[in-house]
């Protein structure tokens, strides 16, 4: 069995989750964001492997960068196609609509899997030293289960213990997964509002969300963000960052500042995260940087 497992991160919650899958499967692992200048992207694996966050649920939770990847894939017909998404707080339909995406490419999600990991948009959890550790171990606890499965080709959607919520998260899933449309206009009045924008779609508004980013005199000018923002969406002119509005606000720039100048008007209370197992020459090798 030849795997390939394709990874997409920020704060290095899904690297350090495609890692470990990796290395207990010998897979493959390849970064989305390195393949996306070629035009198609063909693969010999007979086992395909996503790992990625979750961005904005109500809209599908799916980042568009990984949404494009999806469309340069061929040939995925008889390929075993898992996912895992790491998430902060819930998510809902994630792996129904990543399903119908590969479906458009003539393939299957075989088996999805979510896991909770610290939310590195919302202070909820990113701050609570002992919720990220729990988070971790039951992440650490599953990976032989998960590499069971994906070794056995198995199907299915599994949702690991959601440490933030508890218990009640499988009966708040089933109330709010038919409910979630609900939250599209909220969602699209908050991305209007801090991407300083009138544009009328998701899509479209998105990637003008780096509007909310702006620098702070803490900055030094080391161009760290630029280098490693996954799109080369920041140009250092004059010794400062300037955003060039095709981001895919996967917040990077923003937790990975050595100097914490990169600010947001949309992450008032976010504290500066990322995942303890990843250090920045790991993300840089998410661009071949
Ligand atoms: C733009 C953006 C939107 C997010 N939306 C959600 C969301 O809708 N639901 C959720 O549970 N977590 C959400 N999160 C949290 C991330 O999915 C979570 O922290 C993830 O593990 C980050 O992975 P990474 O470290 O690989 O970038 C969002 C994060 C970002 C940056
Ligand atoms: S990483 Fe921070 S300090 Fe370095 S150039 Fe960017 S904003 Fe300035
Ligand atoms: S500009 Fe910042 S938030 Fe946007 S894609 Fe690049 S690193 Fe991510």
């Amino acid at each position: 069995m030849s795997m390939e497992i394709y990874y997409f991160s920020g704060t290095g919650n899904s690297l350090a989750v495609a890692r470990d899958i990796a290395g207990k499967t010998n897979g493959k692992l390849i970064s989305i964001a390195s393949l996306m200048d070629k035009e198609s992207i063909k693969t010999g694996a007979d086992v395909i492997g996503m790992v990625f966050p979750i961005y904005y649920e109500p809209y599908g939770g799916v980042p568009l960068i990984v949404r494009r990847f999806i469309q340069k894939l061929e040939n995925i017909s008889s390929k075993y196609i898992f996912a895992i998404c790491t998430y902060g707080s819930g998510s809902f339909k994630s792996l129904k609509f990543l399903d119908e995406l590969i479906e458009l490419q003539g393939g299957k999600l075989a088996a999805g899997f979510m896991v909770n990991m610290p939310n590195n948009m919302a202070g909820e959890n990113i701050n609570n030293a002992q919720k990220q550790q729990k988070m971790f171990n039951v992440w650490k606890e599953n990976i032989d289960i998960i590499c069971g499965y994906v070794k056995a080709r198995k199907e299915g959607e599994f949702d690991l213990p959601n440490v933030l919520v508890g218990k009640a998260y499988f009966l708040i899933k089933l109330i709010v997964t038919p409910l979630i449309f609900l939250f599209k206009p909220i969602t699209l009045r908050h991305l209007k509002k801090y991407s300083n924008s009138s544009g009328k779609s998701y899509e479209e508004l998105l990637p003008l969300m780096d509007n909310s980013f702006y620098t702070s005199d803490e900055c030094i000018g080391c161009g760290n963000c630029s280098r490693i923002c996954p799109v080369r969406n920041i140009e250092i002119v004059e010794g400062r960052p300037e955003w060039l509005h095709h981001c895919e606000f996967c917040l990077a720039c923003f937790h990975w500042c050595p100097e914490g100048a990169v600010k947001s008007s949309e992450l008032k209370n976010t504290v500066r995260y990322h995942h303890p197992d990843v250090n920045i020459s790991d993300m840089l090798e998410q661009i071949n940087r």
